[in-house]
């Protein structure tokens, strides 16, 4: 069939259906981004579309004709039938970010991104009540040696973004995780491990790219009053990506 969205409308135009809708797709693209083309939310947290795919939340996972695979890592293929909005994916969805909330420490009314946050809008999206899981309480390191940028660690998911933002667009690698599983922490490539031995810039990618408040500019919190932040009037799945406003250089 002719495909009708995003301007894709050649008779020749590839497609797969997406919960039944159909998906229209170039070659060598996700499952992701052929969605996000057409329109259609898929819950996400480490896919950024500036960026390589990481695959590594796992909250995008959709069922590929009887098969769970990353939407955000897996190729978008002709005739493919792919599943998302479904209760068992939405109910694994659900648990995937409860863990995160338990993993670190998200004390939201005190956070500076609350009503800008990815993680807090995923979490509403998905009808997230309570953390559910048993906190951790994992004691993590707060950075503020940097004079313009804050990095607050409980707040960190290990999305990478900012890994990715500095080694892939700024070119500085200021960024990396260290340890494993339960231990893994976002680390700063410096001698001293503090940010402000690194030739981070507040103008960085890498600097505003984060989905939560891990990574925040100094001296700018509460410029947009709580209550009036993007995802205080829409959900997620109307905008994905936050549109944080990018300092001047
Ligand atoms: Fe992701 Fe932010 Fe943590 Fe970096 S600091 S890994 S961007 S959550
Ligand atoms: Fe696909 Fe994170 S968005 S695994």
């Amino acid at each position: 069939p002719a495909a009708t969205t995003h301007g894709r409308t050649s008779p020749m135009t590839k497609t797969f259906t997406l919960d039944g809708k159909t998906i229209p797709f170039e070659e060598g693209e996700t499952i992701m981004e052929a969605a996000s083309a057409a329109g259609v939310y898929i819950p996400h947290l480490c896919h950024h579309p500036e960026f390589k795919p990481h695959g590594s939340c796992k909250l995008c996972t959709v069922n590929i004709g009887g098969r769970l695979g990353a939407a955000c890592t897996n190729q978008a293929a002709e005739g493919m039938k792919v599943e998302s909005e479904t209760a068992a994916l939405n109910a694994d969805r659900l648990a995937l970010t409860q863990m995160l909330f338990v993993e670190g420490n998200h004390v939201c009314p005190s956070c500076e991104k609350s009503g800008n946050c990815q993680l807090q809008a995923v979490a509403y999206h998905l009808g997230m009540l309570t953390p559910h899981f048993p906190h951790f309480y994992p004691a993590r390191d707060i950075d503020a040696s940097h004079p313009d940028v804050m990095l607050e660690r409980n707040r960190c998911i290990l999305c990478e973004l900012c890994v990715r933002a500095s080694r892939d667009v700024d070119g500085k690698n200021v960024f990396g995780i260290g340890g494993r599983g339960i231990r893994a922490r976002l680390i700063v490539n410096s001698a001293s491990g503090r940010l402000a031995d690194t030739s981070l810039s507040v103008t960085d990618r890498a600097a505003e790219v984060c989905p939560t408040g891990a990574i925040v500019r100094k001296r700018h919190g509460f410029t947009i009053p709580i209550g009036k932040r993007l995802y205080d009037h829409h959900d997620i799945a109307e905008v994905p990506v936050a549109g944080m406003e990018r300092p001047k250089k």
